[in-house]
């Protein structure tokens, strides 16, 4: 007798699946392209798992961004987006809202978030990365999580936004606060995103008076020409570029370092290549790492507007739709040897940074940054190793966001 039925499906929000998701996505992937499940939070949703429908869904408007289009908007208040921004009234930002306010919005921040602008900032974010690495390098051991990867992002953000360098310390504990408690006690949360909500909007205020070369400055300016931006439209772009900005790129350095370790011949050729002053497969190799094991587990809420079908599987009006780029980006229908790490893969389209009207406005920056922290590491640190067992390291086990808690590392000190 031949059992046709499929394996058990893995649990889904487990310890076990925080540190590899990846079985259960390739399950879901096979047997549940399309699967409803309850989430942590007890709100209900839709997982959408393979390459073909995600990219689908990314850039399907009738899911809308906007939770006022949930089904459980009335009583589920709180348990979708982000924590504390309802309380702040920060809700009008980009990961929110939907066309028309949407391409205005992003038309405004695109004039002054510009290539140009993250392309001046390259020395800045070698120098901040060569300050981190200082701070550790003649130790011999450190936590990267901790004492690099961190607090690049922050303070790299906090310079291009303009927050002053004496008041950046107070956004790292803030950030600090909101990586912590992301998917745990919304209290502390909601008050440390309204000091944070009052102290940027005292930040423009002041900027109005005294414009400068940041991009604060920028979307004043760029406010002044003809388009309009509220009070409270600028208060809620400065927080999402901070938000999306810093959480995002310390899991690409962290989960990136942590795969290239584990990964000893396909660091040897990206070490042989920065020796020989190739820059080519560092290029290649951050688009990998996204691929691999991305920063965004699950791109961030959708809502569908009307009832609709997505991969065969009929979705209701109001319900909730999360597309999980993880398990995208490692469906064998798109990529080749998928669950390989190939630093100078070539057909790469991977939705690491989303696809469509939302395709992640940071990730020039992003590039930059994780480029930078990663060569500079490796041409430091030659002999950089994990100084634990693989099996203690502990994952974050937030809903959007897939990161290390820790990195602990050992390599020969610098004189
Ligand atoms: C949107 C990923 C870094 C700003 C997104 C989205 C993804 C993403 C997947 C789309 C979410 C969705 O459709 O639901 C990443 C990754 C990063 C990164 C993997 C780092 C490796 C950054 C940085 C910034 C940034 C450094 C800004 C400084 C934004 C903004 C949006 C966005 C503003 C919303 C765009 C819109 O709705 O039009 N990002 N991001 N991101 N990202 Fe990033």
């Amino acid at each position: 007798m031949h059992d046709n039925s499929p394996p058990p499906m893995p649990p889904l929000f487990t310890w076990e699946f925080a540190s590899d998701p990846y079985p259960a996505y390739a399950w879901l992937r096979e047997h549940a392209p399309v699967h409803r499940t309850a989430l942590p939070s007890g709100v209900e949703a839709w997982l959408v798992t393979r390459y073909a429908d995600a990219r689908q869904a990314l850039a399907d408007q009738r899911l809308s961004k906007n939770p006022v289009h949930h089904s459980e908007a009335a009583h589920g208040k709180g348990k979708v987006g982000i924590p504390g921004e309802r309380s702040a009234n920060l809700m009008t930002h980009l990961l929110n809202i939907d066309p028309p306010d949407h391409t205005r919005l992003r038309r405004l921040v695109s004039k002054a978030f510009t290539p140009r602008r993250v392309a001046e900032f390259a020395p800045r974010v070698q120098e901040l990365t060569d300050r981190l690495i200082d701070g550790f390098a003649g130790r011999g051991e450190a936590d990267l999580i901790h004492e690099f990867a961190f607090p690049l992002p922050i303070y790299a953000i906090c310079d291009m936004l303009g927050i002053p360098p004496e008041d950046q310390d107070d956004f790292r504990d803030w950030a600090g606060m909101m990586i912590r408690h992301g998917g745990g006690p919304r209290g502390g949360v909601a008050r440390s995103v309204k000091r944070m909500r009052t102290y940027l909007a005292e930040l423009i205020h002041r900027k109005r008076e005294d414009l400068g070369d940041d991009l604060i400055s920028g979307l004043i300016r760029a406010s002044d020409h003809g388009e309009h931006l509220t009070e409270n439209e600028a208060a809620a772009m400065a927080f999402i570029l901070l938000f999306a900005g810093f959480e995002t790129t310390v899991n690409l350095i962290g989960n990136g370092t942590y795969a290239l370790l584990r990964n000893p011949g396909q660091r040897a050729r990206l070490q042989d290549a920065l020796a020989a002053g190739d820059e080519g497969l560092l290029a290649t190799g951050v688009e990998e790492l996204l691929r691999y094991d991305g920063p965004v587990e699950l791109a961030t809420w959708r809502f569908a507007t009307r009832d609709l079908t997505i991969g065969g599987q009929r979705i209701a009006e109001g319900d909730p739709v999360l597309v999980v780029l993880a398990a995208a980006d490692r469906d064998p229908e798109r990529f080749a040897d998928p669950d390989a790490l190939d630093l100078s893969r070539s057909d790469n389209q991977h939705l690491g940074y989303g696809h469509g009207i939302h395709y992640c406005l940071g990730a020039p920056l992003a590039r930059l940054e994780g480029r930078t922290a990663l060569a500079t590491l490796l041409r430091r640190l030659p002999d950089l190793r994990l100084s634990v067992d693989p099996e203690e390291l502990r994952w974050r086990g937030g809903l959007i966001m897939r990161g290390l808690r820790t990195l602990p590392v050992a390599f020969s000190p610098e004189p």
